[in-house]
């Protein structure tokens, strides 16, 4: 059943090109158009959403926040995401033309259904991204986009996550093109590049054996932090988020950009720090930054471990470890960078000696508030 692997965790990792290839399947046609035919919300309704909430928790948050990028970028709708647990109490300002997105793996998380209830009870319209046939959060909401990531039996979110991205991806490219926006050729362009993805995750798959070298070799450090800027800032959350709950590590996410804040103060001599590289083309300007946070950092004894897409020379005079993703649009990037930090934590764990399947006080499906 673990299909040849010690751990479901293993082999949900494994089985990742393929979730994200099933998720796009039949929603792109071949002249590059988007169809969801299981949004029931109509073309005209969709015109009028002046907002954008996403509400989610935990791994499916963290899906949410790239979400944001990629919906205002491609729709020019403001886009806010929040995590469902504070959105429900804080009596936020919705109506009709609001539209929110709950995303949710098992469909049954409480936090993320109370949401979307009080979201339904103001007049919002909700749009599920889920993973669980026929499941509670999807039954109640106005329309559900699907996830094919098949059954996740870990308890730590993996497959379930890309293909959570994806989707929000083709909410984000629909509304781009039901609404028009200026992007029209970056979105055409897109969508074809979204088409193809599957063969780089598979690429960064085959490419993990020093990943998880450098994992079992941190096995008795306390403590790693993560750093990303615009969508890496996410996957730098999930990153840290992946190590807590597996390998019962102190480990944190930071925006990048937020260092001489306060993180920096955490630097010390050999201190592992993960830092997510954006693409040296497009937003040129994230990246130069980044690679000054990395000069900072290491000049404070820090020991980089850098996630930098392939012929990202820039990098390499300060990069500890370097591990390479294939090229890939900006927006699109956490489908790639995402992969190497769950290795990185399903090992680091393992050498730990910890059930990866069954972390300590955790449950698959959190049905509590
Ligand atoms: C982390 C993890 C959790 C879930 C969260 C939401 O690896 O799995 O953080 O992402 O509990 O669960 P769902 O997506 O089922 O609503």
């Amino acid at each position: 059943e673990k299909g040849g692997h010690d751990y479901f965790m293993l082999k949900e990792i494994a089985e990742q090109p393929k979730a994200v290839a099933d998720t796009l399947l039949g929603r792109i046609d071949g002249a590059g158009r988007l169809h969801l035919d299981e949004v029931r919300i109509t073309p005209r309704e969709l015109r009028e959403v002046d907002k954008v909430v996403i509400v989610a928790c935990g791994t499916a948050f963290h899906a949410g926040m790239i979400a944001k990028y990629a919906i205002e970028h491609w729709t020019r709708i403001p886009c806010e995401t929040e995590l469902a647990s504070e959105f429900r109490y804080r009596d936020p300002i919705l109506d009709h033309r609001t539209l929110v997105v709950a995303i949710s793996q098992s469909g049954e998380t409480m936090d993320t259904l109370m949401a979307l209830r009080h979201a339904r009870e103001q007049g919002a319209k909700v749009l599920a991204i889920c993973n669980t046939n026929g499941s509670t959060i999807p039954r109640e909401s106005d329309a559900v986009l699907y996830t094919h990531a098949g059954p996740e039996v870990a308890v730590a979110s993996t497959k379930a996550f890309l293909t959570q991205l994806v989707a929000c991806y083709l909410v984000a490219l629909y509304l781009g093109q039901i609404c028009g926006t200026k992007w029209g050729d970056e979105i055409r362009t897109v969508i074809r590049q979204l088409s193809e993805i599957s063969g780089a995750v598979e690429r960064v798959l085959a490419t993990m054996e020093p990943v998880r070298a450098l994992a079992r070799s941190l096995a008795d450090h306390d403590t790693v932090l993560f750093l990303g800027r615009h969508v890496g800032y996410p996957v730098a959350l999930e990153g840290a988020l992946k190590l807590k709950e597996l390998a019962y590590m102190h480990a944190e996410g930071f925006a990048a950009g937020e260092l001489k804040h306060g993180p920096i103060a955490l630097i010390e001599d050999d201190l592992p720090v993960v830092v997510v590289v954006p693409s040296p083309r497009g937003r040129s300007v994230l990246h130069d930054k980044i690679v000054s946070n990395i000069q900072e950092i290491r000049a404070r004894g820090a020991r980089t471990i850098v996630i930098a897409e392939e012929g990202d020379e820039a990098v390499v005079p300060y990069a500890d470890h370097l591990i390479r993703i294939p090229v890939t649009p900006t927006l699109l990037q956490p489908l790639v960078s995402t992969v190497p930090l769950q290795v990185f934590a399903c090992e680091l764990a393992t050498a730990r000696g910890n059930d990866v399947d069954q972390p300590r006080n955790l449950a698959k499906s959190v049905t509590v508030e």
